[in-house]
This record gives structure tokens, sequence and C-alpha cells, in this order.
């Protein structure tokens, strides 16, 4: 019988790039998952994954095993559009080697363990991804503390423009452009700033507060440049609805997060996208 684990994508409500400055930044687990299934083999069999290879090395030195194995992934998260797709790649297979080499691992070794394999893969990181993908609900990750949040069930739409950008040089064109720019070094203190508001908001159930916040954020992350025609026009649709919205993730393509869900955003959306689709708070790493 194959070990099988799966983990939930993750959407940034705010706080993307400003998180690798050690800014807060508020995220929550979306209910598309990574499967991952691991068997033992003659000799390995992975796929041709930097994160999959990483974190069955890893996973070999915490277990002190080292049977070779087959690692199977599938996934239903679209890859590189900021929702957590290597992240979740990441955790799910960390989970199930550990439970295959008969030493599984819980949800917050797994964190620790994937952020570690994204580091080593992705260079400059934040535990954002990983974290969420392993414990599931809503998350904050500020400095050193990173912890779930008890707050209401929610609906948004993600919006997904079919296209992907590489974190890495995401995450370095905002480097740039701080290095050069002290105005962009106060545009990452201000998504801090509205990031701490909405851990508060969002605790006191006050969504429409965080909903603002959404807004205010996507002005910020344009100003940082990493905003595209397609997100903006995705984000526009969903506003002409009357809903809130913003990219998440790293930016340049992918996806926008809308808020809130009413079937006239997400057909707003829809008429932008290639695809619109409804998410909800979801379940961290488990076993299938
Ligand atoms: O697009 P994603 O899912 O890789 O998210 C990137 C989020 C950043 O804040 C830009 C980088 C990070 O490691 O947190």
């Amino acid at each position: 019988m194959p070990a099988r684990s799966s983990a939930p994508g993750s959407a940034f409500l705010v706080g993307e790039h400003a998180v690798v400055y050690d800014e807060p930044a508020l995220l929550l687990a979306v209910d598309r998952r990574a499967t991952v299934a691991v068997e033992d083999a003659d000799e390995d069999d992975l796929p041709d994954s930097a994160y999959v290879r990483e974190a069955v090395e890893r996973t070999r030195l915490y277990a002190d095993e080292t049977t070779p194995v087959r690692v199977e992934v599938s996934s239903d998260i679209p890859v590189g559009a900021g929702l957590g797709s290597s992240a979740a790649v990441s955790v799910a297979t960390l989970h199930a080697v550990s439970r295959q080499f008969g030493a599984p691992m819980e949800p917050q070794e797994v964190a620790d363990e994937a952020y570690a394999v994204e580091r080593a893969v992705q260079g400059k990181a934040s535990p954002a991804d990983t974290y969420t993908s392993a414990t599931g609900g809503y998350v904050v990750v500020d400095g050193d503390e990173r912890r779930t949040v008890d707050a209401p069930d929610a609906r948004f739409v993600v919006g997904y423009d079919g296209g992907s950008a590489p974190t890495g040089e995401m995450v370095d064109g905002v480097a740039r452009l701080v290095d050069r720019n002290p105005v962009a070094s106060d545009i990452v203190s201000a998504v801090g700033d509205l990031s701490h508001d909405a851990v508060e908001s969002l605790e006191s159930g006050d969504l429409e507060v965080v909903a603002a916040l959404m807004d205010m954020n996507q002005g910020l992350l344009d100003a940082l440049g990493v905003s595209s025609s397609s997100l903006s026009r995705m984000v526009w649709s969903a506003r002409d609805a009357g809903a809130s919205a913003k990219l998440t993730g790293a930016g340049g393509a992918g996806c926008v997060l809308a808020y809130p869900a009413t079937d006239e955003a997400q057909e707003a959306v829809a008429e932008t996208a290639k695809e619109a689709f409804v998410v909800s708070p979801a379940e961290g790493v488990r076993s299938e």
C-alpha cells in the first residue's frame, strides 16, 4: 500500500513580498490540493521536481532511512501562479515519505522541513506558504512568529489568468527597487502596518475591514511593480461587481483573490480570467 498525503494551496489575504522583509502577512489555506503517493521501489523513481527531490532527501535524514522510493505527484493547484503550489508539493511529499519510512512527521515538523526545502531550492523565501499548507486555516506569519488564527469561515473568489511568473525573479525585482529607492522600503513598511490591522480585524470577525485592506494592499503591490495588466483587469472586474480584490503571491501573472464571493463577483472575474473558482479556508496536510 502506498502512503498517500495531500496538502492545500495557500493565498495571501495581505502581506506578500513585505513578509520577505519580516513584516507580518495573513494567509489562508485554499481547498485545492497537491497529492503525493509514495511506495518502496528497487531504485528511486522521482518526478523531475527539485522540491520533491529535496523533500525526499530531507526526510531520509530525518528518518535515518535509505530505502529507495517511487513518488507520484498530482495537483489541482495552478503552478507558479501565487497559490503556493510548490509549498503544497513539498509539504505533501515530506508527510507521505515520512509515513512510508515509519517516522511520520507532525504538521509542525512538516512546516519547518518544508521551509528548509523552499530555501534550498529557491533561495530567498518566507515560511508563509509552507506553514499555511502544513497547518491549514488562516495563518499569520510575523518575523519568527507563526500561528493559526481563529476566524469565521468565509468564501473568496480566485481568478486565474492562466499565466505564471518565477517567484525568485519577482522577489529580486522588489529587492532592486528597495535598494535603489527609499520610498519602496516605506511602501514595504506600510504593507506591514496594514497587515497588522488585517490580523486584528480578522480576529474580531470584521471581514469588511479586511476587504478594504486587501484593496489598499493591491495599490501598494502595484507600486512595488508586481502587478500586471491581466492581474489588474481581474482585480477591476471584481471591484466593478462590488467586491474587494488583490493579486496573491509573487505577482507578475497568476491569481487574484476577491471578497466577498458573490455570484456577481465570480461571474465578473470569470469574464476576464481563464478560470474563476470559489475557495474557503481548507484543512492542512493530511493522510489520504
Ligand atoms: O507566488 P508564491 O505562492 O510563490 O508566493 C510568493 C510570496 C512572496 O512573499 C513573494 C515570497 C515568499 O517567499 O513569501
